[in-house]
């Protein structure tokens, strides 16, 4: 199972942005985690960030018919990017959408997510823990 996760924008100042939404853990830290827990679970894994919606889209494009799962937190994209929604909709394969934060609780803009119909499940307001939690989804093992 080769399994994809991508991670958008201000993502990567985890750690120290909203530490009470979203953790103390810096973003390479998670990753670190993350990954070497895939392993474990028997997934091979990748990551890919970017602050840009465009660099977002560009790599889902560059994994089409490369990867056996996906797990997106779309970061503020996951409010308004119709964009990044299309792009999402050509992959043929289970999609699993992570925020940290529960976003139902939050500012009424996030309460919407143009993502979530485009996935196959979502993760919300569990923290980091959303991550292993989604992994464990595509795990052979679990
Ligand atoms: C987030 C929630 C979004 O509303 C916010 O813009 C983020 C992070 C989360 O992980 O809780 O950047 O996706």
């Amino acid at each position: 199972m080769r399994i994809h996760i991508i991670n958008g924008p201000n993502l990567n100042l985890l750690g120290r942005r909203n530490p009470e939404f979203y953790g103390k853990q810096s973003f390479p830290e998670l990753m670190n985690k993350v990954q070497k827990y895939a392993q474990k679970i028997g997934l091979e894994i990748d990551c890919f960030q970017s602050n840009h919606e465009g660099a977002l889209i560009d790599d889902i494009h560059a994994h089409l018919d490369q990867i056996d799962g996906l797990i997106i937190n779309p970061g503020a994209l996951t409010h308004y990017s119709y964009a990044l929604r299309d792009a999402l909709e050509i992959l043929e394969i289970p999609i699993i959408e992570v925020h940290l934060s529960n976003i139902q609780a939050r500012d009424d803009f996030r309460h919407v997510s143009v993502i979530s119909p485009v996935c196959t499940g979502t993760i919300s307001g569990l923290g980091m823990k959303g991550y292993y939690l989604a992994l464990n989804f595509f795990s052979p093992i679990t």
